[in-house]
This record gives structure tokens, C-alpha cells and sequence, in this order.
């Protein structure tokens, strides 16, 4: 069982600069909250407790004053400062000593997923022992991406924002990695863009035959929050589903209650933190039923 998580949410947002100038990209709301909420709660959904978070340098506070340490979660987060952004697979040379002797999951910062199967793709990705496995969704645009050539259910191969198409499959930002990843992320060598690439990584999982593929079908939404058109896009995404239904997308402190990990102690705790506000009305909903 995989039950360790890292959150990788540096970056300098340059594409949405002013609005990154000065506050880090995955504190910018998606409608009513943080970007930051989506991919914890999809790591809580995936049950896994024990989460670090990786931050631009200087920014450790912000977090901190937003998330502290977890308890209030029922879940332990940690921080680890990052000097500047040389990739994702960077997240496991940092988070050695986090990852110890452990399986781990990554989930990108800015990567937005929803869907009613996702629950359940998560709890069997958790399941791995032994190599890695990447989630794929069918996109418009996969040149924006890494992408993944599927043949007989298998993965073929693996590219990097190909320019000439290959597959319509993008690579989401969240992976699954057996212990073997510190090692093959320190073996790395920069890119072109002079960073480490996930999918350089990927491809060493490829050649040991060790990379498998699950799918988000047509049903589940993986949405992009690269540039300020998709930020909006995703809050209307949001807004339009919670608006509908009374349900709201990623609240940790409602995840954490279902996974029985807090009680209605730590959900008045939460309300009193956040103040007079619709999410404490939802949370104050949820103790109250
Ligand atoms: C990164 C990865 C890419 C992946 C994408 C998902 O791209 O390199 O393989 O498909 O995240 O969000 P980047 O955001 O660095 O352009």
C-alpha cells in the first residue's frame, strides 16, 4: 500500500504573472478555494495520510498558515523548500529522506481531477509493489503534454509534448512510484528545457516493463490550470457542480470526516479558523445532519 504522498507546488507561475507576482500559483482560488485544496484531496481520497508539500523558497509561511501540520486533518503534512524548479522528478531527490524506504505517489500542484470512478482508480493505483504507474486521459491538445502510445493495452511509448502527433492520450500529473525512483530520478540528466522530465523517468519504467496505464474515462474530468483562461475554466467547472448539486468538490475536512479520521471536534476547529464563510456554513452542514 502506497501511503506516503508529495505535492509539488512550486513553480513561478510565469504564465499568470501579475496575478503569481505575488502569491504562489496554487494558493489562487478555483472558485471558493485555494488550488491547492484539488490535489490534497485527491491524495486524501486516495488515503494516503502522510503527505509533504514542496515549496518555491520564501513561501514555506503562506502554506503553513493555511495547512499547518495536518492534525486538524486527522493527517501529517510536512514542507520541504525548493531553490528553483529543475523538474518534477526533483521531488524525489528532495524527498529522500521523507520517501525513506517507501512506495510514493506525486500529484502535480496545479492538476484538477473529478469524476465518480475516481475513487476507485485510486484505490487500486495505491495497491502497487513493484514500478510505476501513470493515469491517462484523452485530450484536444496533446502536444501540450506528455503522452502515452497505447497498443493491445500496453504502453508503447512515452514522449514529451510531441510535436508530431502520437496518441490523444495525456499523461496526468499524478504517479504512482515503487522505492526504485530516488535512484533512477538521481540518475537523470536535464533536458533540452534544462530541467529532469517526468517522462524521462517514465521511459526507465518503460524499458523494465515496469510502467503500467489506468484510465480516466469519458465520465471523469482532468482540467488544466496552466494559463488564466483554463484557472477560469475550471472555477466555472466547479462553481457550476457545486452550485447544482450542494455537494462541494474538494473538502478536506469533509473527505477526513468520511475517512473517519477526524470527528466533530476537529470540523468546529476548521469553522472557527476559517470564520464566517459559506465553506464553514458546508462544514457546519456536515456536524449538523
Ligand atoms: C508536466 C509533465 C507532463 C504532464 C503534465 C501534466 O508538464 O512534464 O508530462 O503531462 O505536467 O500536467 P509541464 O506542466 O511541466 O509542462
Amino acid at each position: 500500500m502506497i501511503k506516503k504522498g508529495i505535492i509539488l507546488a512550486g513553480g513561478k507561475g510565469t504564465r499568470m504573472s501579475p496575478l503569481t507576482k505575488a502569491v504562489n500559483k496554487q494558493l489562487l482560488p478555483i472558485y471558493d478555494k485555494p488550488l491547492i485544496y484539488y490535489p490534497l484531496s485527491i491524495l486524501m481520497l486516495a488515503k494516503i495520510r502522510n503527505i509533504l508539500i514542496i515549496v518555491n523558497k520564501g513561501e514555506l509561511h503562506q502554506y503553513k498558515k493555511l495547512l499547518g501540520d495536518g492534525k486538524n486533518l486527522g493527517i501529517k503534512i510536512s514542507y520541504k523548500e525548493q531553490e528553483k524548479p529543475n523538474g518534477l522528478p526533483e521531488a524525489f531527490i528532495l524527498g529522500e529522506n521523507f520517501i525513506g524506504k517507501d512506495n510514493v505517489a506525486l500529484i502535480l500542484g496545479d492538476n484538477f481531477f473529478y469524476g465518480q470512478s475516481l475513487t476507485k482508480i485510486l484505490l487500486k493505483c495505491v495497491k502497487l509493489k513493484k514500478g510505476s504507474k501513470i493515469i491517462l486521459h484523452k485530450v484536444i491538445n496533446p502536444e501540450k503534454f506528455g503522452v502515452a502510445k497505447i497498443k493491445n493495452n500496453k504502453i508503447l511509448t512515452i514522449k514529451e509534448k510531441p510535436k508530431k502527433h502520437i496518441s490523444d492520450l495525456a499523461i496526468t500529473g499524478l504517479y504512482f512510484f515503487d522505492n526504485k525512483v530516488i535512484s533512477l530520478s538521481k540518475k537523470l540528466k536535464p533536458s533540452k528545457r534544462n530541467e529532469l522530465e517526468i517522462t524521462d523517468l517514465l521511459k526507465k519504467y518503460l524499458q523494465y516493463k515496469q510502467l503500467k496505464a489506468e484510465y480516466i474515462g469519458r465520465g471523469g474530468a482532468w482540467l488544466d490550470t496552466g494559463s488564466i483562461d483554463d484557472f477560469y475554466k475550471t472555477s466555472n467547472f466547479v462553481s457550476a457542480i457545486e452550485n447544482r448539486q450542494g455537494f462541494k468538490i474538494a473538502c478536506i475536512e469533509e473527505i477526513s470526516l468520511q475517512n473517519k479520521w477526524i470527528k466533530r471536534k476537529e470540523i468546529i476547529n476548521s469553522i472557527k479558523f476559517y470564520g464566517n464563510c459559506e465553506y464553514s456554513k458546508y462544514l457546519k452542514k456536515l456536524i449538523t445532519k
